[in-house]
């Protein structure tokens, strides 16, 4: 089955073709540390097989942070938590990267002194998020740098990779669109420019993440919103950052307000889209459950991986346990032969 195909994109020899994507657990403690539930959270999927765990979005800066809950790397005393959770994630045979974010006009987090918020344009996500404050020059290379430290932290943790979080409306993302960019600078405007910042985030972490690790980029491929960023300008945005990234993974939406209908599988066309027109390795998302849809996505070539957001949240042993529904010979989880044996 192609699900249980190994792949090898960089240094990353994944032994199957499911990742976890980032989700927040709002678990971290009052200085944006790991926990315990983070340990046994990231743990139990690496136990139940997950080949690629993308652990969830992590503030490069306090008002980086989504909430006063989320985890953090903006300081040394971050690194070790973190590195736990790598080494925990490792000793269980599953790869592990880090999501590092700027939440931008989307930050909900309060605490630890920089409470204000801050954006492309000083234009409200909508009336009960907070006014940012629109960067300035010398803010956007204090947060390219910002980026570049968290990297390093993320490198010294031990992560296999790193996420870009360029989707769903936080700081890069919120570059990207006309919708929350209304800049009139050379960070504004054209789709050029309004690429720049991200392209140039993308060149300088580059620079600091060791050449041989995978680097990997979140874009929504569509604001669904008229005047917003569409699927035709993702594909461009993608042929001008492919140069830095070696995986995409797919998402949509989360720029402003919108009316989705949701539906199984309902980004993959996007993820198939930008493999097609860019010729890049793809991480499709979005409810996608079964075996039986995972195994559609990579066998018709749609996309490289796929990712279980909230089927992983309700199911850890979601790759052992299809394996022993299919009878697939699999190397389940020691510790566990025996609920893998004989099925009656
Ligand atoms: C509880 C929760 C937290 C999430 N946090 C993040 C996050 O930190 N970063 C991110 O890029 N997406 C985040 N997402 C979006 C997921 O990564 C995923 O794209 C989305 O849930 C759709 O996939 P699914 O239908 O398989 O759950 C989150 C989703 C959920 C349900």
């Amino acid at each position: 089955m192609h699900i249980f195909e190994p792949i090898t994109v960089k240094n990353l020899n994944l032994k199957n073709r499911i990742v976890m994507p980032p989700m927040c657990t709002y678990a971290a403690d009052a200085n944006s540390h790991v926990t315990d539930r983070h340990l046994i959270h990231y743990g139990s999927r690496a136990i139940g097989g997950t080949a690629l765990i993308i652990m969830e979005a992590t503030g490069i800066l306090p008002n980086g942070r989504i909430t006063d809950k989320c985890l953090g790397i903006w300081e040394d005393e971050q690194i070790a938590g973190l590195k736990q959770v790598v080494d925990s994630c490792h000793n269980e045979g599953a790869l592990i990267a880090l999501q590092l974010n700027h939440a931008g006009r989307k930050c909900e987090a309060e605490s630890k002194d920089y409470n204000y918020t801050v954006g492309p344009s000083a234009i409200a996500f909508d009336e009960t998020y907070r006014r940012p404050r629109e960067l300035s020059h010398k803010d956007l290379s204090d947060i390219k740098q910002a980026f570049c430290e968290g990297a390093k932290r993320a490198d010294a943790a031990g992560f296999d990779a790193i996420e870009l979080h360029g989707a769903h409306g936080y700081l890069l993302s919120s570059f990207l669109s006309p919708i929350s960019n209304m800049r009139t600078d050379e960070y504004g405007g054209s789709m050029k420019n309004r690429a720049r910042f991200l392209l140039e985030v993308l060149g300088e972490v580059r620079e600091v993440w060791p050449q041989n690790k995978a680097l990997l980029l979140r874009l929504s491929a569509t604001d669904y919103l008229p005047g917003g960023t569409d699927l035709a300008e993702t594909i461009e945005i993608i042929n001008m950052a492919k140069k830095y990234v070696d995986i995409f993974h797919i998402s949509s939406g989360g720029i402003a307000p919108a009316l989705l209908k949701t539906y199984p599988g309902y980004q993959v066309p996007f993820a198939q889209a930008v493999k097609k027109e860019c010729h890049v390795p793809v991480i499709a998302v979005g409810l996608i459950s079964t075996s039986e849809m995972a195994e559609e996505i990579l066998a018709n070539d749609r996309a490289d991986l796929v990712a279980l957001g909230r089927e992983l949240l309700r199911n850890p042993y979601w790759v052992a346990n299809t394996a022993w529904k299919l009878d697939l010979s699999y190397e389940y989880p020691y510790m566990y032969k025996r609920a893998y044996g004989r099925k009656f």
